[in-house]
Protein backbone atom coordinates (compact mmCIF):
# COMPACT_ATOMS: atom_id res chain seq x y z
CA UNK A 1 0.00 0.00 0.00
CA UNK A 2 2.67 2.57 1.06
CA UNK A 3 4.77 1.41 -2.06
CA UNK A 4 1.63 2.05 -4.26
CA UNK A 5 1.23 5.72 -3.01
CA UNK A 6 4.79 6.77 -3.36
CA UNK A 7 4.29 4.86 -6.84
CA UNK A 8 1.47 7.19 -7.14
CA UNK A 9 3.21 10.39 -6.50
CA UNK A 10 6.53 9.98 -8.24
CA UNK A 11 4.22 9.29 -11.35
CA UNK A 12 2.30 12.47 -10.85
CA UNK A 13 5.71 14.05 -10.65
CA UNK A 14 7.41 12.45 -13.85
CA UNK A 15 4.14 13.43 -16.24
CA UNK A 16 4.58 17.21 -14.15
CA UNK A 17 8.38 17.29 -15.26
CA UNK A 18 8.52 15.99 -18.81
CA UNK A 19 8.57 18.83 -21.00
CA UNK A 20 8.16 17.36 -24.55
CA UNK A 21 5.02 15.08 -26.05
CA UNK A 22 7.32 12.22 -26.78
CA UNK A 23 8.65 12.30 -23.45
CA UNK A 24 5.22 12.56 -21.85
CA UNK A 25 4.53 9.42 -24.37
CA UNK A 26 7.03 7.31 -22.82
CA UNK A 27 5.65 7.76 -19.30
CA UNK A 28 2.55 7.17 -20.07
CA UNK A 29 4.09 3.27 -21.54
CA UNK A 30 6.30 2.78 -18.58
CA UNK A 31 3.50 2.79 -16.33
CA UNK A 32 0.12 2.40 -18.70
CA UNK A 33 1.24 0.59 -21.23
CA UNK A 34 0.39 -3.46 -21.45
CA UNK A 35 4.07 -3.86 -19.63
CA UNK A 36 3.38 -1.46 -17.61
CA UNK A 37 3.96 -1.35 -13.95
CA UNK A 38 0.91 -0.34 -12.89
CA UNK A 39 -0.83 -2.73 -15.13
CA UNK A 40 1.65 -5.57 -13.64
CA UNK A 41 0.27 -4.53 -10.16
CA UNK A 42 -3.47 -4.55 -11.53
CA UNK A 43 -2.41 -8.05 -13.05
CA UNK A 44 -0.63 -9.26 -9.64
CA UNK A 45 -4.07 -8.58 -7.97
CA UNK A 46 -5.16 -11.84 -8.83
CA UNK A 47 -3.04 -13.52 -6.11
CA UNK A 48 -4.54 -11.54 -3.50
CA UNK A 49 -7.79 -12.30 -1.44
CA UNK A 50 -11.41 -11.12 -2.61
CA UNK A 51 -11.61 -8.22 0.12
CA UNK A 52 -8.17 -6.76 -0.48
CA UNK A 53 -8.40 -7.20 -4.45
CA UNK A 54 -11.62 -5.09 -3.99
CA UNK A 55 -10.60 -1.96 -1.96
CA UNK A 56 -7.03 -2.19 -4.28
CA UNK A 57 -8.76 -2.31 -7.24
CA UNK A 58 -10.76 0.56 -6.78
CA UNK A 59 -8.04 2.70 -5.44
CA UNK A 60 -6.11 1.87 -8.45
CA UNK A 61 -8.76 2.21 -11.03
CA UNK A 62 -9.05 5.96 -9.26
CA UNK A 63 -5.51 6.50 -9.22
CA UNK A 64 -5.23 5.32 -13.12
CA UNK A 65 -8.00 7.58 -13.79
CA UNK A 66 -6.64 10.52 -12.32
CA UNK A 67 -2.78 9.82 -14.15
CA UNK A 68 -4.52 9.49 -17.33
CA UNK A 69 -6.26 13.10 -16.61
CA UNK A 70 -2.91 14.15 -15.76
CA UNK A 71 -1.16 12.84 -18.87
CA UNK A 72 -4.24 14.41 -21.25
CA UNK A 73 -3.58 17.93 -19.07
CA UNK A 74 -0.26 18.01 -19.48
CA UNK A 75 -0.70 17.38 -22.96
CA UNK A 76 -2.64 19.92 -23.79
CA UNK A 77 -0.34 22.04 -21.65
CA UNK A 78 2.64 21.42 -23.97
CA UNK A 79 1.04 21.26 -27.08
CA UNK A 80 0.08 24.97 -26.18
CA UNK A 81 3.52 26.05 -25.25
CA UNK A 82 5.10 24.37 -28.63
CA UNK A 83 2.85 26.17 -30.25
CA UNK A 84 3.51 29.77 -28.72
CA UNK A 85 6.91 28.86 -29.22
CA UNK A 86 6.09 28.17 -33.12
CA UNK A 87 4.25 31.57 -33.55
CA UNK A 88 6.83 33.63 -31.66
CA UNK A 89 9.87 32.02 -34.10
CA UNK A 90 7.71 32.37 -37.29
CA UNK A 91 6.39 35.85 -36.37
CA UNK A 92 6.33 38.43 -38.92
CA UNK A 93 7.26 41.89 -38.47
CA UNK A 94 5.02 43.77 -40.46
CA UNK A 95 6.30 47.07 -39.70
CA UNK A 96 9.27 46.33 -41.60
CA UNK A 97 9.15 47.94 -45.50
CA UNK A 98 8.76 45.73 -48.25
CA UNK A 99 11.60 43.73 -50.46
CA UNK A 100 11.18 46.54 -53.81
CA UNK A 101 12.15 45.46 -56.78
CA UNK A 102 14.01 47.74 -59.00
CA UNK A 103 12.26 48.24 -62.31
CA UNK A 104 14.14 48.19 -65.66
CA UNK A 105 13.26 50.78 -68.25
CA UNK A 106 13.67 52.16 -71.86
CA UNK A 107 17.02 53.40 -72.68
CA UNK A 108 16.36 57.45 -73.48
CA UNK A 109 18.10 56.38 -77.24
CA UNK A 110 15.34 53.48 -77.59
CA UNK A 111 12.46 55.16 -75.92
CA UNK A 112 13.23 58.45 -78.78
CA UNK A 113 12.95 55.63 -81.43
CA UNK A 114 10.05 54.18 -80.30
CA UNK A 115 8.31 57.54 -80.12
CA UNK A 116 9.44 58.04 -83.66
CA UNK A 117 8.52 54.88 -84.94
CA UNK A 118 5.06 55.82 -83.59
CA UNK A 119 4.26 58.99 -85.29
CA UNK A 120 5.89 57.57 -88.95
CA UNK A 121 3.38 54.10 -87.95
CA UNK A 122 0.17 57.01 -88.02
CA UNK A 123 0.98 57.74 -91.47
CA UNK A 124 1.00 54.23 -92.72
CA UNK A 125 5.10 53.73 -92.50
CA UNK A 126 6.40 50.33 -91.87
CA UNK A 127 9.48 50.35 -90.06
CA UNK A 128 12.38 47.36 -91.24
CA UNK A 129 16.01 46.88 -89.16
CA UNK A 130 18.95 45.97 -91.55
CA UNK A 131 22.62 44.78 -91.27
CA UNK A 132 24.91 47.05 -89.79
CA UNK A 133 27.98 44.86 -91.42
CA UNK A 134 27.43 45.96 -94.95
CA UNK A 135 29.22 46.08 -98.35
CA UNK A 136 30.98 49.29 -99.98
CA UNK A 137 27.66 48.72 -102.31
CA UNK A 138 24.71 49.46 -100.41
CA UNK A 139 26.42 52.04 -98.06
CA UNK A 140 28.52 53.90 -100.81
CA UNK A 141 28.01 53.48 -104.76
CA UNK A 142 24.73 52.80 -105.03
CA UNK A 143 24.09 55.71 -103.18
CA UNK A 144 25.57 57.76 -105.82
CA UNK A 145 28.72 57.69 -103.56
CA UNK A 146 31.76 56.54 -105.98
CA UNK A 147 35.51 55.71 -104.98
CA UNK A 148 37.34 58.73 -104.69
CA UNK A 149 33.85 61.09 -104.11
CA UNK A 150 34.61 63.50 -101.73
CA UNK A 151 32.07 62.73 -99.68
CA UNK A 152 33.30 59.32 -98.41
CA UNK A 153 36.00 61.38 -96.56
CA UNK A 154 33.49 62.84 -94.08
CA UNK A 155 32.39 59.35 -92.97
CA UNK A 156 35.15 58.32 -91.13
CA UNK A 157 34.54 54.28 -92.30
CA UNK A 158 35.42 51.37 -89.69
CA UNK A 159 36.45 48.88 -92.85
CA UNK A 160 36.45 45.26 -92.35
CA UNK A 161 38.52 44.94 -95.56
CA UNK A 162 38.44 46.47 -99.00
CA UNK A 163 34.85 45.99 -99.30
CA UNK A 164 33.18 44.99 -96.13
CA UNK A 165 32.42 48.13 -93.85
CA UNK A 166 30.21 48.75 -90.77
CA UNK A 167 27.88 50.88 -92.31
CA UNK A 168 28.40 54.87 -91.59
CA UNK A 169 24.78 55.74 -92.29
CA UNK A 170 21.04 53.73 -92.53
CA UNK A 171 20.64 55.07 -96.39
CA UNK A 172 22.15 51.61 -97.28
CA UNK A 173 18.28 50.21 -97.05
CA UNK A 174 16.85 52.94 -99.06
CA UNK A 175 18.83 50.36 -101.64
CA UNK A 176 18.08 46.81 -100.28
CA UNK A 177 14.41 47.72 -99.98
CA UNK A 178 13.99 49.90 -103.30
CA UNK A 179 15.70 46.08 -104.98
CA UNK A 180 13.12 43.82 -103.04
CA UNK A 181 9.53 45.98 -102.99
CA UNK A 182 7.67 47.76 -105.91
CA UNK A 183 6.16 51.10 -105.54
CA UNK A 184 4.66 52.88 -103.95
CA UNK A 185 6.30 51.81 -100.56
CA UNK A 186 6.52 54.07 -97.57
CA UNK A 187 9.56 52.63 -95.07
CA UNK A 188 10.99 53.75 -91.97
CA UNK A 189 14.62 52.25 -90.88
CA UNK A 190 16.02 53.05 -87.48
CA UNK A 191 19.63 51.37 -86.34
CA UNK A 192 23.02 51.78 -85.30
CA UNK A 193 25.29 53.19 -87.46
CA UNK A 194 29.39 53.80 -87.00
CA UNK A 195 32.04 56.26 -87.91
CA UNK A 196 35.50 56.78 -86.31
CA UNK A 197 34.75 59.74 -84.48
CA UNK A 198 34.88 60.78 -81.00
CA UNK A 199 34.09 63.91 -79.21
CA UNK A 200 30.82 66.03 -77.48
CA UNK A 201 28.98 65.66 -79.87
CA UNK A 202 29.92 62.60 -81.75
CA UNK A 203 30.02 58.44 -80.58
CA UNK A 204 31.81 56.20 -82.58
CA UNK A 205 28.17 54.22 -82.64
CA UNK A 206 25.18 56.23 -82.78
CA UNK A 207 21.40 55.75 -84.06
CA UNK A 208 20.12 57.01 -87.43
CA UNK A 209 16.29 56.40 -88.70
CA UNK A 210 16.10 56.68 -92.54
CA UNK A 211 13.22 57.47 -94.26
CA UNK A 212 11.82 56.53 -97.67
CA UNK A 213 8.77 57.32 -99.82
CA UNK A 214 8.80 56.05 -103.54
CA UNK A 215 5.26 56.97 -105.40
CA UNK A 216 3.77 58.93 -108.11
CA UNK A 217 3.88 62.51 -107.68
CA UNK A 218 5.98 62.82 -104.88
CA UNK A 219 7.22 66.58 -104.18
CA UNK A 220 9.66 67.81 -102.07
CA UNK A 221 6.65 70.04 -100.67
CA UNK A 222 5.18 66.61 -99.17
CA UNK A 223 8.56 65.90 -97.65
CA UNK A 224 8.59 69.46 -95.95
CA UNK A 225 4.81 69.14 -94.66
CA UNK A 226 6.00 65.28 -93.39
CA UNK A 227 9.08 66.99 -91.24
CA UNK A 228 7.54 69.77 -90.31
CA UNK A 229 4.54 67.55 -88.35
CA UNK A 230 7.07 65.06 -86.99
CA UNK A 231 9.11 67.42 -85.26
CA UNK A 232 6.06 69.66 -83.97
CA UNK A 233 4.27 66.25 -82.85
CA UNK A 234 8.18 65.28 -81.14
CA UNK A 235 9.25 68.57 -79.44
CA UNK A 236 5.85 70.36 -79.38
CA UNK A 237 5.12 73.90 -80.85
CA UNK A 238 7.91 75.77 -78.77
CA UNK A 239 10.39 74.80 -81.41
CA UNK A 240 11.52 76.47 -84.33
CA UNK A 241 12.38 74.70 -87.29
CA UNK A 242 14.86 75.84 -90.42
CA UNK A 243 15.55 74.26 -93.56
CA UNK A 244 18.93 74.94 -94.98
CA UNK A 245 19.91 74.03 -98.72
CA UNK A 246 22.49 71.31 -98.38
CA UNK A 247 24.23 68.51 -100.65
CA UNK A 248 23.83 65.03 -100.46
CA UNK A 249 24.76 62.71 -103.55
CA UNK A 250 22.04 60.25 -102.78
CA UNK A 251 19.26 63.16 -102.47
CA UNK A 252 18.76 66.03 -105.06
CA UNK A 253 17.63 68.85 -104.40
CA UNK A 254 18.99 68.20 -100.46
CA UNK A 255 18.31 70.23 -97.42
CA UNK A 256 19.26 70.17 -93.98
CA UNK A 257 17.03 70.80 -90.82
CA UNK A 258 18.16 72.70 -87.82
CA UNK A 259 16.08 73.39 -85.00
CA UNK A 260 16.08 75.77 -81.86
CA UNK A 261 14.05 75.37 -78.78
CA UNK A 262 13.02 78.76 -78.00
CA UNK A 263 14.06 80.37 -74.64
CA UNK A 264 16.47 78.04 -74.59
CA UNK A 265 20.49 77.93 -73.97
CA UNK A 266 21.31 75.17 -76.32
CA UNK A 267 22.11 76.48 -79.71
CA UNK A 268 20.08 75.50 -82.67
CA UNK A 269 21.80 71.72 -83.77
CA UNK A 270 21.26 70.02 -86.49
CA UNK A 271 18.78 66.93 -86.47
CA UNK A 272 18.01 65.12 -90.26
CA UNK A 273 19.14 65.34 -94.07
CA UNK A 274 16.60 65.14 -96.23
CA UNK A 275 16.06 65.74 -99.52
CA UNK A 276 14.22 63.85 -103.24
CA UNK A 277 16.21 60.89 -104.47
CA UNK A 278 18.36 61.26 -106.99
CA UNK A 279 17.84 60.01 -110.28
CA UNK A 280 21.18 58.05 -110.33
CA UNK A 281 19.80 55.96 -107.31
CA UNK A 282 16.55 55.27 -108.62
CA UNK A 283 18.13 54.19 -111.70
CA UNK A 284 20.49 51.58 -109.36
CA UNK A 285 17.58 49.92 -108.65
CA UNK A 286 15.49 49.65 -111.32
CA UNK A 287 12.76 52.49 -110.86
CA UNK A 288 11.88 54.24 -113.76
CA UNK A 289 11.87 57.95 -112.31
CA UNK A 290 10.35 59.39 -115.21
CA UNK A 291 7.03 57.29 -113.51
CA UNK A 292 8.17 57.05 -110.00
CA UNK A 293 9.71 59.84 -107.78
CA UNK A 294 11.22 59.57 -104.03
CA UNK A 295 11.74 61.17 -100.91
CA UNK A 296 13.93 60.28 -98.41
CA UNK A 297 15.14 61.68 -94.98
CA UNK A 298 17.61 60.66 -92.15
CA UNK A 299 17.10 61.76 -88.67
CA UNK A 300 20.09 61.82 -85.96
CA UNK A 301 18.10 59.98 -83.10
CA UNK A 302 20.84 61.23 -80.32
CA UNK A 303 20.34 64.82 -81.39
CA UNK A 304 16.50 64.71 -81.40
CA UNK A 305 16.90 62.92 -77.48
CA UNK A 306 19.66 65.67 -76.48
CA UNK A 307 17.30 68.32 -77.45
CA UNK A 308 14.37 66.83 -75.92
CA UNK A 309 15.98 66.17 -72.79
CA UNK A 310 18.53 69.32 -72.97
CA UNK A 311 21.80 66.79 -72.85
CA UNK A 312 24.61 68.36 -74.11
CA UNK A 313 27.44 65.68 -74.18
CA UNK A 314 26.59 62.72 -76.25
CA UNK A 315 28.43 60.48 -74.55
CA UNK A 316 26.64 60.31 -71.74
CA UNK A 317 24.21 57.94 -73.39
CA UNK A 318 26.94 55.31 -73.66
CA UNK A 319 28.58 55.73 -70.82
CA UNK A 320 25.79 53.35 -68.46
CA UNK A 321 25.97 55.90 -65.52
CA UNK A 322 22.90 54.33 -63.63
CA UNK A 323 22.26 57.70 -62.05
CA UNK A 324 22.26 59.23 -65.64
CA UNK A 325 19.91 56.91 -66.78
CA UNK A 326 17.30 56.79 -63.73
CA UNK A 327 16.63 60.11 -65.03
CA UNK A 328 14.52 58.84 -67.65
CA UNK A 329 12.57 55.60 -66.13
CA UNK A 330 9.36 57.43 -66.36
CA UNK A 331 9.63 59.63 -69.25
N1 LIG B 1 22.74 59.50 -94.66
C1 LIG B 1 22.93 60.89 -94.33
C2 LIG B 1 24.01 61.02 -93.30
O1 LIG B 1 24.28 60.07 -92.63
C3 LIG B 1 21.67 61.52 -93.83
C4 LIG B 1 20.65 61.67 -94.92
C5 LIG B 1 20.60 62.82 -95.69
C6 LIG B 1 19.76 60.67 -95.20
C7 LIG B 1 19.68 62.99 -96.65
C8 LIG B 1 18.82 60.82 -96.21
C9 LIG B 1 18.81 62.00 -96.94
O2 LIG B 1 17.92 59.88 -96.49
O3 LIG B 1 17.87 62.15 -97.90
O4 LIG B 1 24.56 62.07 -93.13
Amino acid sequence: MLNLQTLFKKIKIDIKKSTTIEELNKIRVQYLGKKGILTAYIKNLKTFSFLEKRQYSILINKKKQEIIDDIQKHSKYLTMLMLEKRIKQEKIDISLPGRRYDNGSFHPITKTIYDIETFFFKLGFESIYGPEIEDEYHNFDALNIPKNHPARNSHDTFWFDTNRLLRTQTSNMQIRIMKEEKPPMRFIFPGKVYRNDYDMTHTPMFHQIEGLIVDRKITFSNLKWMIYNFLYDFFGDKVSIRFRPSYFPFTVPSAEVDIFIKDDFIKPLEILGCGMVHPNVLKNVNINSSIYSACAFGIGVERMAMLRYKITDIRSFFENDIRFLNQFKYN
